[in-house]
């Protein structure tokens, strides 16, 4: 069964990682794509093979989410090339690992530009898209675990993933009324190149992180975009403002 058939998707940092993933599993359930990225030739080779793969059509466009005009001109991308936008996934993340005393503020500012500032934009631009469309629509944020506890140096991180989790309370707030949901994945570790740039710094730690989960694994980009699938289609129709935590059991609300 196809979940998102001829929906089209807009997905942020979608060059590798997490976003590469849940492109992927998007078109493999029938939905257009536009894959963005400040990578632009890794976003293109994404988009060909989604394409090559048989599935229905992907395209790439170069788009840094801080910039204003870039995130207006690809959410109108999407509209010209496929007829509208249905769901927006802002994924594209920075991660700046510093203990407070020594982080530098040009790293604390990227931090937020990207991770922040970028959800506010594209929720915006693509929030006025669909309600100019009147058919609803979908926003997904990839925040994070870190969100709700500390690590230490993660400061920024974890700042600006809570933001994302309080902003995206207050988008389902003001959009739900125009049929938009807006929800949150929070991931635990996962195995991309954010989390090795990391973990290859401090041996022993990918372990550790490993040893946290319940399930004894760290999540793959595929556990999270298959969380992403599950929010963005109609089988997440009355589920709105909420944060879905995979992480293997990693971290637990009490
Ligand atoms: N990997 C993890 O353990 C983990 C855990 C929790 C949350 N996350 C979140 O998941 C999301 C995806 O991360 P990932 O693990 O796949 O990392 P990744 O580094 O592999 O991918 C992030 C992508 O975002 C892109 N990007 C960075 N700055 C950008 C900008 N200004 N505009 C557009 N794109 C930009 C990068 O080029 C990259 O392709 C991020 O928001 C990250 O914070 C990751």
């Amino acid at each position: 069964m196809q979940l998102l058939c001829d929906k089209v998707a807009l997905i942020t940092g979608a060059a590798r990682g997490i976003g590469r993933a849940i492109a992927e599993i998007f078109a493999a359930h029938g939905a257009h794509i536009v894959v963005t990225d400040i990578l632009e030739e890794e976003a293109y080779a994404v988009a060909a093979a989604i394409t090559a793969a048989g599935h229905p059509r992907a395209i790439a466009r170069r788009l840094d989410v801080s910039d204003p005009q870039a995130v207006q001109a690809a959410i109108e991308v999407a509209a010209e090339e496929f007829g509208r936008l249905d769901i927006l996934v802002n994924n594209a993340g920075v991660l700046r690992p510093h203990l407070i005393l020594e982080m530098p503020l040009e790293d604390w500012e990227l931090t937020f530009q990207v991770n922040v500032r970028g959800m506010f934009l594209c929720s915006q631009a693509a929030a006025r898209q669909m309600i100019r469309q009147g058919r609803g629509g979908c926003i997904i944020s990839i925040a994070s675990a870190c969100a709700k506890k500390a690590d230490r140096a993660l400061g920024a991180y974890a700042a600006s993933k809570a933001a994302m989790l309080a902003l995206t309370r207050v988008l389902a707030l003001e959009l739900g009324e125009y049929g938009i949901r807006v929800n949150a994945i929070l991931p635990g570790a996962t195995d991309t190149q954010m989390l090795r740039d990391v973990t290859d710094a401090i041996p022993g730690m990918l372990d550790a992180l490993r040893a946290k989960s319940v399930l004894g694994r760290i999540a793959t980009p595929q556990d999270q975009a298959n969380a992403a699938l599950f929010l963005a289609s109609d089988l997440a129709a009355h589920i709105t403002g909420e944060g879905l935590v995979v992480s293997g059991g990693e971290f637990m609300d009490t």
